[in-house]
């Protein structure tokens, strides 16, 4: 046996040569660029050994390969950088595409990116079917397309419309799917992965291409129909002025026909621009916040395995099925079990929906049960207040449970507009007491912000955030104060729609005119979906905090009962789950109506800024795109004003303090902002 660096390389008694993928120090394999010189070396000696074939896995449990490196992106300073940092990539895999013997990656897990470009390069591909087995392309999530060649040899296999299915939508194929499809060639039990990957080199089937029909498709002729055909779908859903990645990956295609030398150097030419994109740029930078933000649960230091959820409404009821679903024991207590009848009965049609696996759902529903007398909270590891929203009423209920629970068990709330300091005040130990703010739909929302009082002990809110990670939700630490964050930014943003509306601009227009910066819904729509009620509560929380008014509108849709979705009727009137109306058009929009939208958002990120209700901008950016969806490409509120130019920003909100009041006056917080993004004299 040879080690190569991340790879060893054995050839057995039969002269098949195994080539195993295994980074070391790393629990899951990604394809760095000194990955890809070991392998080159691996290539190296295999000549010397004469093998009858190669089988290409990977040592790690998880997977096979899980990308390329997203760190090195952060190296590459101009074009020709990306361009050779791929080119160097491609290199090494037409090497292992040509060897002169045949070739089989055996994966299990996932293979990724550039991990299933490693497998493209292979002769034969097999799979380990399970449910974990899934294999794709996601470059474009991050403003990119494949580029070790994988824009050429997946739609030489497969055949065009699978090849751009997997490239432009960015979502993997499971085992089944992949194999009908022509990516794998076989889907074997797990156990049996490593031997039929050696049968199959034994006896070598005829190489798979494309189906005829997808040939044709492929004509010079017909490409240029057929990928116009495409753009005009992919209008519909993302405008190339965000996301140009799956735009080029048709335009490639329609060039070259995924097919000669010329067609691996426009990949990497187009690519090396693309890697330079301000919407790549950005959406590198949100993966890696997102990795921070998975870091800041840290190491769990306890074994969270019961939690006790007390109220079963809309948020206990949603958060007790999450955490069963996630593999934790639950038990959810309200004050008769009619009112836990209903959040049950969600949870198993929602396990019902989303767990396919024979069993499985009933086994989740086995672990989350009704507990009116309360008779968790002496085993739970975790409590979860989510009551009604009224401070007396959660500290006469912490007052019951604190004497009955577990010495280290986290206490928390899901308060979401009072102050974790107001109900610590009755506890006997008021530091053990944090927020785990989730949001509403619970199963949708990944952001949980974990909200430290003054008193709150560090070690508490460190144990919150990895329980947050145990739920597989991103945990963002935050101040106990108005709104925290994701609220609190989004508010004014809400707000300012409503006075828009009040000045006459109608609802679609304003909603467009949010979707068109790259908001994934309009302020108005998302008032109505959050529920009229709830986002009246919470904007009188922060117009009494700070002393700013809540649109008369809301207050008056409240008082007819008109909620928004859940009633049927709001700003919009709700069918089936989608507002009714028409589309509004780019010309309607007025010229100031986009940066009164968004400005208060970046305004208000400033102000938590400089509050210190959050730690840095890079977090705050986190959480204003995973808690409020602010445009992924744009990189969040910060980094959009960073880019766009502080001292513009700062003009801009003067101009529209000017025209619409006080409310768009710059915050200090921009002063501190604008010397940090210039250079020193
Ligand atoms: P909800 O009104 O739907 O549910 C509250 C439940 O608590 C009810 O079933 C009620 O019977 C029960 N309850 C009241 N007092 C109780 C007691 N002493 N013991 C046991 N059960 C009791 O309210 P929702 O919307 O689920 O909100 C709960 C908490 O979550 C509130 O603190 C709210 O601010 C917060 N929150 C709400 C969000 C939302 O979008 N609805 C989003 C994030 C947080």
């Amino acid at each position: 046996m040879t080690q190569i660096g991340s790879w060893r390389l054995e050839v057995d008694s039969e002269r098949i040569a195994w080539l195993t993928c295994d980074v070391q120090g790393a629990s899951t394999n990604v394809l760095s660029a000194a990955v890809l010189r070991d392998l080159a070396g691996a290539l190296d000696q295999l000549p010397g050994m004469r093998p009858a074939g190669v089988v290409v896995s990977s040592a790690k449990a998880n997977g096979f390969v899980a990308g390329a490196d997203i760190k090195e992106f952060l190296n590459v300073r101009t074009p020709e950088d990306g361009y050779s940092l791929v080119r160097a990539g491609q290199t090494v895999l037409d090497r292992l595409e040509h060897l002169p013997c045949p070739s089989v990656a055996a994966v299990h897990g996932f293979a990724l990116g550039g991990g299933l470009e490693l497998a493209l390069a292979c002769r034969y591909r097999i799979g380990a079917d399970d449910a974990k087995l899934s294999l794709g392309l996601p470059e474009v999530l991050l403003g990119i397309h494949p580029g070790f060649g994988g824009t050429v040899r997946a739609v030489r296999l497969m055949g065009v419309r699978p090849a751009m299915e997997l490239m432009l939508k960015g979502k993997p194929f499971k085992g089944a799917r992949a194999l009908e499809v022509g990516l794998l060639d076989e889907l074997v039990a797990p156990a049996e992965l490593k031997a039929r990957a050696k049968r199959l080199l034994q006896q070598p089937p005829a190489i798979k291409t494309a189906p005829f029909v997808e040939k044709l498709l492929n004509l010079e002729a017909v490409r240029p129909f057929v990928a116009r055909k495409a753009a005009a779908s992919l209008r519909e859903k993302v405008p190339r002025e965000h996301y140009p990645a799956p735009y080029v990956i048709l335009e490639l295609w329609q060039h070259y026909g995924a097919a000669g030398a010329e067609s691996y150097e426009a990949e990497a030419r187009s690519i090396g621009t693309l890697m330079c994109s301000p919407t790549s740029r950005n959406l590198v930078r949100v993966f890696l916040l997102q990795d921070r933000l998975k870091g800041l649960g840290g190491k769990p230091q306890i074994d969270f395995r019961h939690v006790h959820v007390i109220g079963a409404g809309v948020m206990g009821g949603d958060i007790a099925a999450w955490a069963a679903l996630r593999g934790l024991r639950v038990t959810l207590q309200d004050r008769s079990e009619a009112l836990i009848q209903p959040a049950l009965a969600r949870a198993k049609a929602y396990f019902d929906k989303r767990l396919n696996a024979p069993g499985a759902a009933a086994e989740a529903l086995s672990r989350l049960r009704m507990d009116v007398a309360g008779a968790g909270v002496t085993d739970a590891d975790v409590l979860i207040e989510a009551i009604v929203e009224d401070a007396d009423a959660k500290r006469a209920l912490y007052a019951q449970i604190e004497p009955r629970l577990k010495p280290n068990a986290v206490l928390a709330t899901n308060t979401s507009s009072i102050k974790i300091e107001t109900l610590a005040e009755g506890l006997k130990d008021p530091g053990r007491l944090v927020g785990i703010h989730f949001f509403n739909p619970v199963a949708q929302m990944q952001l949980v912000e974990i909200v430290q009082g003054p008193v709150t002990r560090a070690e508490v809110a460190r144990a919150a955030a990895s329980f947050a990670r145990k739920l597989d939700k991103l945990p963002l630490p935050c101040k106990s104060a108005p709104g925290f964050v994701v609220n609190r930014i989004l508010m004014p943003y809400i707000n300012e729609a409503l006075f828009a509306l009040a000045d006459g601009i109608p609802a679609a227009v304003i909603d467009h005119a949010a979707t068109r910066f790259g908001m994934p819904m309009g302020p108005i729509e998302l008032a109505d979906v959050i529920g009229l009620d709830v986002a009246l509560h919470v904007g009188r929380v922060l117009a009494e905090a700070f002393r700013r008014p809540v649109p008369q509108v809301l207050l008056k849709l409240v008082d007819q009962r008109k909620f928004g979705r859940k009633s049927g009727e709001g700003f919009y009137v709700w069918r089936e789950g989608k507002p009714v109306r028409t589309r509004a058009q780019n010309a309607e929009i007025p010229p100031d109506l986009e940066d009164r939208l968004v400005l208060p958002m970046l305004n208000e990120a400033a102000a938590c800024l400089r509050e210190g209700v959050i730690e840095d901008a890079d977090l705050l950016d986190a959480g204003a795109v995973f808690g409020t969806g602010f445009a992924p490409f744009r990189g969040g509120p910060l980094q959009y004003a960073k880019e766009r130019g502080v001292d513009k920003i700062m003009l801009r909100l003067s101009e529209l303090e000017q025209r619409f009041g006080e409310r768009f006056r710059p915050d200090a917080g921009w002063r501190t902002l604008l010397a940090s993004t210039q250079p020193p004299m």
